[in-house]
């Protein structure tokens, strides 16, 4: 096990009818701006929960957080918060209104410039505190302190980490996931199944069996509730199992000691960045992809994880563990194949020659160049 040290201080508040708490978690006097997305929240009840518990404070809104935030719309609510005088954000919604939210609260107190370097490497120095009411489990980011944000303008989509930009509180209250589409329910399985995979699956093997177990428990979980969640989509205990593994699949446990991938992330977010397919439809693609050109390096871990979540053992075993993954995303309705959504040789070169021009090297041993990224979606066609 490598060397880690680890500190999350996200206070969680879980369960039905939790919303009103957050009166609580705000500090007493706060100017308050609520941010939210395109309206999902008027629809579900959730806005009326959030507004009744804000009786007490002096508060605005900002609405029309696209998903995948654009730069250009935080800048707008970072406009807004200087104007005002707002001291503490609420996010309502999903993971890219709470992103789109992190980089707000790291922007309104960026001094050195334009913002955007936040995404180009520049140091955050200070943030406005913020807290959420995540409505969309996948993400992680209501335990995690990472964001990504898409500058519309030049098609980049970036992320970005910082010790300041954790939630001081999220409420998980999974009661609201009930009015999710069934697109989203089940990108938001395929979003976290990926984040366990970017953390699990290297060359790492039987070093860091905790995390391994914890990892598999992630997974079995998704697996089990997934299906049953687009079949069920208001029975609470499923939810609720989804909800609290989405967060656990990119909260920082598991990462602890362990190599990481994010090879599937960064290729996804350059598909996204270019033809505007969901966050989980891009991973669903590259993913299988990924375990097949690197079955090598990764083989041990596939075997394992064939053998854990899908009962697969014997001949063949990496083999029928790649296809189970496809099937299971095939299964929760996620396509797996760039022509499922109309691309092909083009997006593949472009999406290999932007990551070129970035000088990143990919994958827990660096190894995967621009000609692997290329091999790998050229098999995803
Ligand atoms: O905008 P509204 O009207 O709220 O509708 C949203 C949106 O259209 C809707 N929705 C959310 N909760 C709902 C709901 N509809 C009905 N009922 C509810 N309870 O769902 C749509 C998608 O929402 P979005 O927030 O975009 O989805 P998600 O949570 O999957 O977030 C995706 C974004 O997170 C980034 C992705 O790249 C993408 O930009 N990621 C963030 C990470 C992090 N911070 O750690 C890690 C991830 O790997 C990921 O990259
Ligand atoms: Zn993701």
């Amino acid at each position: 096990m490598e060397n880690f040290s680890l500190a999350n201080p996200v206070k969680i508040i879980f369960g039905k009818d939790t919303i009103k708490n957050i009166a609580n978690e705000i500090p007493q006097g706060s100017k308050v701006l609520m941010t939210y997305g395109g309206g999902s929240i008027k629809k579900n009840g959730v806005y009326d929960q959030a507004v009744k518990a804000l009786s007490g404070f002096e508060w605005y809104e900002f609405s029309g957080i696209e998903p995948n935030p654009h730069y250009e719309t935080c800048m707008k609510a970072v406009a807004m918060i200087k104007e005002k005088g707002i001291n503490f954000i609420l996010s309502v919604g999903g993971g890219s209104v709470l992103d789109a939210t992190k980089f707000i609260s790291a922007a309104v107190c960026f001094e050195e410039g334009d913002p955007w370097m936040i995404l180009k490497g520049g140091k955050i120095k200070k943030a406005m505190s913020f807290g959420d009411i995540i409505t969309l489990p996948a993400t992680g980011s209501e335990m995690n302190n990472g964001a990504v944000i898409t500058r519309a303008e030049t098609t980049e989509k970036l992320a970005f980490a910082s010790p300041l930009t954790y939630p001081k509180f999220s409420v998980l209250d999974p009661t609201v996931t009930y009015s999710l589409p069934p697109r989203q329910t089940a990108n938001g399985v395929v979003d976290a199944f990926v984040h366990v995979m970017e953390q699990y699956l290297t060359y790492n093997e039987g070093d860091s069996l905790l995390q391994d177990n914890m990892a598999e428990a992630i997974v079995k979980t998704l697996v089990a509730e997934g299906p049953k969640a687009l079949k069920e989509p208001t029975n609470y205990d499923v939810r609720a199992n989804l909800m609290w593994a989405s967060t656990w699949a990119l909260n920082g446990w598991i990462a602890c000691g362990v190599p990481e991938d994010w090879a599937t992330h960064m290729i996804g977010h350059e598909i996204t960045a270019f033809y505007g397919l969901d966050h989980a439809q891009t991973l669903a693609i590259v993913l299988p992809g990924v375990m097949t050109v690197l079955k090598e390096q990764k083989g041990k871990k596939i075997t394992r994880l064939g053998k854990e979540v899908f009962g697969i053992q014997g001949d063949d075993a990496i083999d029928k563990t790649i296809k189970a993954v496809e099937d299971f995303f095939e299964s929760m309705g996620v396509k797996t194949h760039l022509s499922d959504y109309g691309l092909g040789d083009e997006a593949i070169i472009k999406v290999a020659e932007r990551l070129a021009s970035r000088g990143w090297k990919l994958g827990e041993r660096q190894n995967i160049t621009p000609d692997v990224i290329k091999e790998i979606l050229t098999i995803r066609k």
